[in-house]
């Protein structure tokens, strides 16, 4: 489905004979990672709800020096993985269609979005948000589900979904990872086969670092670690609360291990739950 009515209309037939609707966002080039989001979907919509993914690559959430024009397209591959799930709508909307001639409105969340990959990457979030608010409102879903492995995405969402009472449960997914431990993305494929063993160094770095019991350390080792195993400085690590995002100066509550880094061309981003009993030992 390519329009903004046919999706609507499908939904909404769907919607009248049965419940809850789940919706996937997705940008596409879809994994083993998506799937596992796909399948957590069908269980919470049953099997009389209804499953919808998108799939838009969406514009205004890169920056002007980002990968739009490279980030990987694979249409058919995933469809075929939609069906193989079943899926119950796709929705594959165009850029005209979700940002029309003379649309001049964005959705900003200013307190989870500044730091972490905010601060890297300026206007993100506001692009997430504001395509994600649209497809909101498009699918009308009961339910969404996210990632846990853009964990900061995942909360700024939830805090948006909140904050404009659109009364639809945003729900995490834990990160699916390769065997070696690297969480999928579809930007992995950007990585060269040294860069893609380097690559399996920075979740290791994470799970080792996340041992110690003060948030410094944590971050002095990650860092360390990453440096040395993937051959590239972290663009950031932090240790923050899993709640507000705000840096943590002790293991007291309920923590999350967070960094960045970028291998060759390729960002990667990772994180790690700390769990709130470990720095008290
Ligand atoms: P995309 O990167 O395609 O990811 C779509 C969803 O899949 C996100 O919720 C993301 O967190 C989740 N995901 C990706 N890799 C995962 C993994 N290894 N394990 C578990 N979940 C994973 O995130 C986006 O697209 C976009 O920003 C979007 C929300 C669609 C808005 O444009």
């Amino acid at each position: 489905m390519r329009t903004l009515g046919t999706v609507a209309e499908a939904v909404e037939f769907r919607r009248n004979c049965s419940s809850p609707v789940v919706l996937v966002p997705t940008m596409g080039a879809l994994h083993a990672g998506h799937a596992a989001l796909i399948d957590a979907a069908r269980i919470r919509a049953g099997k009389n709800g209804t499953v919808v993914v998108s799939i838009f690559v969406n514009p205004t959430q890169f920056g002007a020096k980002e990968d739009l024009a490279d980030y990987p397209r694979t249409p058919e591959a995933d469809l075929k993985i939609c069906a193989e799930r079943g899926t119950d709508a796709v929705f594959v909307p165009t850029a005209e269609e979700m940002y029309p001639p003379g649309d001049a409105t964005s959705i900003e969340e200013t307190a989870l979005s500044r730091g972490l990959c905010g601060a890297q990457r300026p206007g993100h979030f506001r692009g997430v948000c504001t395509v994600v608010a649209k497809l909101f409102n498009i699918v009308r879903p009961d339910a969404a589900i996210f990632g846990e492995k853009d964990f900061q995405q995942l909360a700024v969402v939830r805090r948006m979904a909140r904050d404009l009472f659109f009364g639809i449960e945003v729900a995490g997914h834990p990160t699916v990872r390769e065997a070696d431990g690297l969480a999928m993305s579809s930007r992995n494929r950007y990585l060269s086969t040294d860069e893609r063993a380097r690559a399996a160094q920075f979740p290791a770095a994470l799970t080792c670092a996340a041992k110690e019991t003060n948030p410094a350390v944590i971050i002095s080792k990650a860092t360390d670690l990453i440096t040395r195993g993937t051959g590239s400085s972290p663009e950031y690590v932090a240790v923050v609360d899993a709640e507000t995002l705000e840096p943590l100066q002790a293991l007291d509550r309920p923590a999350v291990l967070a960094a960045a880094v970028k291998i060759g061309q390729t960002r990667l981003i990772d994180n790690v739950r700390i769990a709130p009993s470990h720095g008290k030992i």
